[in-house]
């Protein structure tokens, strides 16, 4: 794709636009019932969330609750391992519940606070925004649902436990392939019924306008610090920057500081098991424009143009769209997209484990998988990858399934 006249010293006021278009993605597809109700979050979002009040009070949160800022170390046995190239990490592993969406939610639960909600409702995938919602609610004395596909409840077992912990209510999710976009559909329908006293806290830079806009804005501390912290040790910027990518947060957070910079950026989605319908859910790499969810964005549809079956050993990553943003940086050329393999990830998850004694997140395991194959093909330089998420919640699901592969039965 071309890189068209895009101002990138001036992106982040002016895009979305007011109506939440990243050029021609993004927007507001929802019921006329909601029309005002998203209005006012946008509104109150663009009042409430620009104070100072509400920055200084997210901010002494994100420090002293969250434990930010998160490092950047240097993964000197992985890098040495591979050649001369030298691999970072930004550990939002050790983020507060052990994954970057804490930082979102925190935002996003204050937001309600202040609006006067009473609940905060939402979907999750892999289980580490219905944690961290489920924090966030607890901290802020908000009631929350949390709804979850029957495939990824067993998936994930750990983490159904921590948000019942913390206070969530779990509500299953039974229809078409209990995974994560059948848990976004039940959580809209929920919230529809009871929009008056609950804010939808959105898990990705996905949805109707103003979430894509919101959660990136939260997100960016990521980048932020990241690029602060790389500089720091360095003496200058990375030459790549690498994030997995479902809906997309964790890789807009970290990308978002870097877009005005000469430095190449990485999305890496799920290949899962193939390139057949079905085997995988690499979004931007195979799928075509469509309206999902209230958005329009790029999706993986099926014969019929609705969504397509998907796949990953990443419930995280498992979506069949992918966030506004991302299509329209697609489309400028700003942001290149490449995919990860199940066992090329289960090869990184485990290598990284060995080398740097830090367990991946299977989700962010797609972002070193593909991170190790760069840093061959560069040879030189350095590479700094969102390590999203920590891997605890995903290790009896490897142990079943590729313990053998490991060695860990
Ligand atoms: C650790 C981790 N990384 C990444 C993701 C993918 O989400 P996103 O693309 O919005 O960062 C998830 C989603 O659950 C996750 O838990």
């Amino acid at each position: 794709m071309l890189e068209k006249n895009v101002d990138f010293a001036t992106y982040a006021k002016t895009t979305p636009d007011k109506n939440g278009y990243f050029g021609t993605y993004g927007g507001a597809y929802i019921p006329p019932q909601l029309v005002e109700e998203f209005e006012r979050i946008s509104v109150a979002y663009q009042a409430i969330c620009k104070s100072s009040k509400f920055i200084s009070e997210l901010r002494r949160i994100r420090k002293e609750f969250q434990g930010r800022p998160t490092p950047v170390c240097h993964c000197e046995r992985l890098s040495n391992s591979i050649g001369n190239c030298q691999i970072y990490l930004k550990r939002e592993d050790l983020n507060h519940t052990g994954a970057h969406k804490l930082n979102h939610c925190m935002g996003e639960g204050l937001l309600a606070k202040y609006l006067g909600k009473k609940k905060i409702i939402a979907e999750t995938g892999a289980g580490q925004h219905g944690v961290a919602l489920a924090t966030a609610a607890a901290y802020f004395g908000l009631e929350c649902d949390i709804y979850m596909g029957e495939v990824d409840i067993a998936k994930q077992a750990p983490n159904v436990s921590r948000m019942k912990l913390l206070g969530a209510r779990v509500i299953p999710v039974s229809h078409g392939l209990k995974t994560l976009k059948e848990a976004v559909d039940a959580a809209f329908e929920a919230y529809m019924g009871e929009f008056e006293d609950t804010i939808y806290c959105i898990g990705s830079v996905v949805g109707p306008h103003p979430f894509p806009m919101m959660v990136r804005d939260f997100q960016s501390v990521v980048g932020i610090e990241a690029r602060e912290q790389f500089l720091d040790m360095t003496g200058e910027l990375p030459d790549a920057v690498v994030a997995c990518v479902g809906g997309g947060s964790n890789a807009i957070g970290l990308m978002s500081a870097f877009l005005n910079d000469p430095v190449k950026l990485y999305g890496v989605e799920p290949l899962g098991i193939g390139t057949k319908m079905g085997e995988h859910a690499a979004s931007m790499t195979y799928g075509s424009e469509g309206i999902m969810h209230g958005f329009n964005s790029i999706m993986l549809k099926d014969e019929k143009g609705e969504p397509a079956p998907v796949y990953s050993i990443a419930s995280g990553l498992d979506y069949p769209s992918v966030g506004p943003e991302h299509a329209y940086l697609h489309d400028l050329g700003r942001v290149i997209y490449k995919t990860a393999s199940d066992d090329e990830t289960i090869e990184a998850f485990s290598v990284l484990s060995k080398l740097e004694g830090i367990i991946p997140a299977l989700e962010s395991a797609h972002a070193v998988a593909y991170a190790m194959k760069l840093a061959k093909e560069m040879k030189t330089g350095t590479i700094l990858i969102n390590l999203s998420g920590r891997g605890d919640k995903d290790l009896e699901y490897v142990i079943e399934h590729y313990g053998d592969r490991l060695g860990l039965k």
